[in-house]
């Protein structure tokens, strides 16, 4: 019912506050230490792990069996070190889906880009998530039917009655986000330059169509799929595409971003993002492509030229 859907709302996100202070608390006692944290290889010699991770994990996963002992829990580090990912998100079982800490590399680096990333999974859909960056002092929350925010206070996105379209010669003008992902076995450091070309080209080609120089304003990696999906729903950046993703490294972030009004796909990047339909993305894709949330072009002027 929509009441326990309440109920289940404040617990995730009471979880995802403590998981948070956790990553902190860890982080800190590194502070004027160690440069970084430790950490062990798990698939290659990018998809790290700490015993960060593997705690906040057993914590948030012991406070869920205790809360809801008959819901099922798939987390990062219960199922990706040493490659058996013999998990199901069934439309059948309420299930939790949780990254510990999303942005590993980040966190062993003390780069302020991390975050606790919750989700609660009905039917097949991320109904609930909780995204929880305590060195950037931001919690991103959302819950089905009743909006997305930051820090409990700020609706999502933040520009918005309504949001302004994405520019009428998208990619061009946009702030485009893609990540590395962690596997490079085919392209060592092939694949973020892939992304990055293919949406330079088509700004380049957008920008010829449109007339307005065809260059995208910006492109970030911020190292966190479920971050990058959070900025996407705040409307920080217009697109975001990954390819190579679990369902723990987006099922928040897609909640939030959904809530907010924004759009992913599990298709490859439309031609033009602008005007693009774009079909709804469930859980299970490991290609995903996100844009902000937007108004339409026909009865807004936008942000060009602004
Ligand atoms: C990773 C990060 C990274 C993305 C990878 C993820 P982790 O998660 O979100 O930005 O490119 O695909 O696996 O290992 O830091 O939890």
């Amino acid at each position: 019912t929509e009441k326990e859907l309440d109920e289940i709302y404040v617990f995730a996100v009471q979880l995802g506050k403590d998981a948070g202070k956790m990553l902190m608390a860890a982080a800190q006692s590194r502070f004027g230490s160690q440069p970084v944290q430790t950490f062990t290889e798990k698939d290659s010699s990018v998809d790290i792990v700490t015993q960060t991770d593997e705690d906040v994990e057993a914590f948030i996963k012991n406070s869920i069996a205790q809360k809801y002992p008959q819901h099922k829990f798939v987390g990062e580090e219960s199922y990706s070190k040493g490659g058996s990912r013999a998990y199901q998100i069934t439309e059948s079982s309420p299930t939790w889906c949780v990254d510990p800490l999303d942005g590993t590399v980040n966190y062993t680096h003390l780069f302020p880009m991390f975050c606790v990333s919750i989700a609660f999974i009905l039917h097949g859909r991320a109904v609930i998530g909780v995204v929880y960056a305590p060195f950037l002092s931001q919690l991103f929350t959302a819950c089905r039917g009743r909006g997305a925010w930051l820090n409990e206070t700020q609706r999502l996105p933040l520009i918005r009655d309504p949001a302004p379209p994405l520019p009428k010669n998208a990619p061009a003008g946009c702030i485009f986000s893609c990540e590395w992902g962690k596997d490079r076995k085919d392209a060592p450091d092939g694949n973020l330059a892939r992304k990055v070309n293919t949406f330079l080209n088509m700004a380049a080609e957008a920008g010829g169509r449109g007339g307005k120089g065809g260059m995208v304003h910006g492109i970030r990696s911020l190292g966190s799929a479920t971050l990058d999906l959070a900025y996407t729903a705040m409307g920080a950046f217009d697109i975001w595409w990954e390819g190579g993703c679990w369902e723990w490294d987006v099922a928040a972030g897609i909640a939030i971003l959904q809530e907010a009004g924004g759009l992913v796909t599990t298709a490859n990047p439309p031609e033009d993002p602008a005007t693009a339909k774009i079909e709804d993305a469930g859980l299970g894709s490991r290609l995903y492509l996100a844009i902000r949330p937007a108004g339409d072009s026909e009865t807004e002027s936008g942000r060009e030229g602004q």
